[in-house]
């Protein structure tokens, strides 16, 4: 039998929805790298495997998170749906509330803080690159899942799209999702995970703590893509 520390990040995260708060607060990437076993993401994360392995068993006695137990089998059309309204509108509201407290903070203590100047290209850059594959996702990517889906309830053929199979706009959305996971964890390293600097202002703590709130959200975001509707959608495809 496969053991918890055999198993892929993603695998466990889809078991046992409550495995995201264990992996969460470790550090241990569970969307963008979660197709590494445990073992591999723990040695990456600096975490003893022993220690996490209790985590988890405990995590299974927790409550569900009915963020992601809830949609493995609910239509992809309210997934999506969810998605948008959820984590879109999240970043969409985010965005220029940390892009304005970066703005302050870098005036503020920009000279003591050379890191938040680099935090401020990176945090651009993420802002920039997720407003353009929001939009790839919100008007090509999800309405052709929604169509396949009605498609295939109805009995009729998966619809033909521009871009031939879904498998295609997906990787490069997954694609998408690495990188700007990669940025997010250069400004993690940059800011000490998140931890402001001793008498830091009320303003530099709460940069930080939108950006780990935002590097949180954005996890739980592209989970729900990449390790649900994005294979079910495949897989949906791959059936008809
Ligand atoms: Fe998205
Ligand atoms: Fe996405």
């Amino acid at each position: 039998m496969q053991t918890t520390l055999e198993k892929t990040v993603r695998e466990i995260a889809l078991e046992n929805p409550s495995s995201i708060r264990v992996f969460e607060s470790l550090g241990i990437d569970y969307c963008c790298g979660g197709r590494r076993p445990l073992s591999e993401a723990c040695s990456h994360a600096k975490v003893d495997p022993g220690r996490v392995a209790e985590l988890l068993e405990r995590s299974v006695r927790d409550s569900q998170t009915p963020e992601t137990g809830e949609w493995s089998a609910k239509p992809l059309r309210e997934l999506a749906a969810h998605i948008v309204e959820k984590h879109h509108g999240y970043v969409r509201r985010e965005t220029p509330r940390i892009e304005g407290l970066l703005a302050k903070v870098a005036a503020k203590h920009g000279p003591g803080h050379p890191e938040i100047a680099q935090i401020e290209q990176l945090f651009s850059a993420i802002g920039l690159e997720l407003s353009t594959h929001m939009l790839k996702e919100e008007q090509v990517v999800f309405p052709y899942i929604e169509r396949m889906e009605r498609a295939v309830q109805a009995g009729d053929r998966v619809p033909v799209a521009f871009f031939g199979s879904v498998k295609r706009p997906i990787a490069k959305m997954v694609a998408e999702h690495d990188d700007a996971g990669a940025l997010l964890s250069q400004i993690r390293d940059l800011s000490n995970g998140y931890t402001a600097p001793r008498g830091a202002c009320p303003t530099f703590m709460a940069l930080y703590r939108g950006l780990e709130e935002f590097e949180r959200d954005l996890h739980h975001h592209v989970h729900l893509e990449n390790n649900i509707l994005f294979p079910r959608a495949v897989e949906m495809e791959e059936a008809h």
